[in-house]
């Protein structure tokens, strides 16, 4: 045997954390093995701090060292074992498609099914795999039957694409969409479900709700809200795009009835990747989207009529769950709250500065908005961006006016750092 051979052999016994095509996948997944074993009787809150436990997941990523991205909420970058998956996918795919994809990476498909359902804790019959959040909620928007005068309960900060399908059926089909108002952080459960019991009425069907609110990254009441809905005998439709892969829940312990979400965010699936979980026994009340054979199935399945689309890009997903696996989603989370937390502590109390987000733990995670007065969010942003290159977004949206920042488990401390430095900098020039 080689010496190169036995060396990759070596390093393969303590690897598995996820597959080793490459030279560097295979040593970096022995080293997230290591670094799990040595921190394997932490809790999660205290691996959050660990150094030298976060700077071998810093390495699985290929991010530009130059500029740092804070824009993890709008969509994430994958590691470099699941972009190599999908290049790899797609060599063989180009190799000839239609064998390649339909009768080889298709096989993929239900694994992969199954994968997913384990980590939402949920049965594989009830997932769907698709491009992203807003082709599931548009599914289920448009799916439910609702009739002339059928309410819909949302809130003015909801995402738009999804407000934009309720007001496509309130113009088609005469139901009445209505949407509440909160002024966030509210860091009061009760007053939150409070507000949409109040708006229900007899005509009430649907309540819609974010799990976590795009804009400031509130975490709402979901599980509250749902039980609240269902003593009412609502059905309860979550976007999870913020939540899946990030917060640590299983979807059925939400006690909703619909759940979106897209993978390219928090899990840092392959760009252009979503699923959608309809509990059992509404998969044959929903139509499909894309009409199908027997849209009144009961078989999950029906929900998948897209015709050709991205093998390569789906079956990277495999390797997604694989990463986050290695990580475990308890310990993810705690890290990027920690992350959130370390960059606003640092400037909460800086003239000028506020900070637009909850930082207790059951109310925010990664996403944290921060405000300078004097200076408007775009100005913020490109300020940000021009004298720092730190990008972020600027939001002026109903009442949230901030820029919102969004670390990742990549993120280093020191570039939270520079951040945190340069919003005190920019704050102390403002007249
Ligand atoms: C709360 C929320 N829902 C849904 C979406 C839509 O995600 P996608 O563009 O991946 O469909 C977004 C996008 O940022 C979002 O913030």
């Amino acid at each position: 045997m080689s010496g190169r051979r036995r060396f990759l052999q070596q390093f393969g016994a303590t690897a598995g954390a996820f597959s080793v095509h490459s030279l560097f996948n295979q040593l970096h997944a022995s080293e997230i093995s290591s670094a799990n074993h040595l921190v394997r009787d932490m809790s999660a809150t205290k691996v959050a701090a660990q150094e030298d436990y976060w700077s071998v997941i810093q390495q699985a990523y290929t991010v530009n060292p130059n500029i740092i991205n804070l824009n993890n909420g709008g969509v994430s970058p994958s590691p470099r074992v699941v972009q190599e998956a999908v290049d790899r996918y797609n060599k063989l795919a180009n190799e000839g498609p239609s064998y390649f994809m339909w009768e080889v990476l298709d096989q993929g498909r239900e694994p992969l099914r199954e994968k997913l359902a384990e980590l939402a804790g949920c049965n594989k019959e009830e997932i769907v795999i698709n491009r992203n959040a807003t082709e599931s909620l548009n599914t289920i928007i448009f799916g439910l039957d609702l009739k002339t005068g059928d309410e819909v309960i949302g809130c003015k900060l909801d995402y738009p694409n999804h407000m934009n399908a309720w007001r496509q059926r309130a113009l088609r089909d005469g139901i009445v969409y209505k949407q509440l108002s909160f002024n966030f952080p509210i860091e009061n459960d009760e007053e939150i479900v409070a507000a949409y019991e109040k708006a229900i009425t007899p005509k009430t069907k649907v309540i819609h709700i974010t799990h976590v609110i795009n804009w400031v990254g509130q975490i709402m009441p979901v599980k509250k809200i749902s039980a609240m809905g269902h003593k009412h005998g609502l059905q309860v439709v979550c976007d999870g795009a913020h939540s899946f892969g990030l917060l640590d829940f299983k979807i059925p312990d939400l006690g909703c009835d619909y759940f979106a979400t897209s993978l390219h965010k928090f899990l840092s699936a392959p760009i252009g990747s979503g699923m959608m979980w309809i509990k059992q026994e509404h998969i044959s009340k929903i139509w499909p989207l894309l009409g199908n054979g027997d849209p009144r199935s009961t078989n999950i399945r029906k929900f998948e009529t897209l015709g050709t689309r991205s093998f390569p890009i789906e079956q990277g997903i495999g390797e997604a769950i694989n990463f986050q696996l290695a990580i475990g989603s308890k310990r993810k989370e705690e890290r990027v709250r920690y992350l959130k937390n370390y960059w606003a502590e640092q400037v909460i109390n800086t003239p000028k500065v506020s900070i637009k987000t909850s930082l207790k733990a059951p109310y925010s995670c990664a996403i944290c908005g921060v405000q300078i007065e004097g200076m408007s969010p775009a100005d913020l942003g490109r300020t940000l961006f021009s004298k720092y290159k730190i990008h972020t977004v600027a939001i002026e949206y109903e009442s949230v006016k901030c820029v919102r920042v969004t670390p990742h488990v990549y993120t280093r401390l020191p570039e939270l750092d520079k951040f945190a430095r340069a919003i005190k900098e920019i704050a102390a020039t403002v007249k």
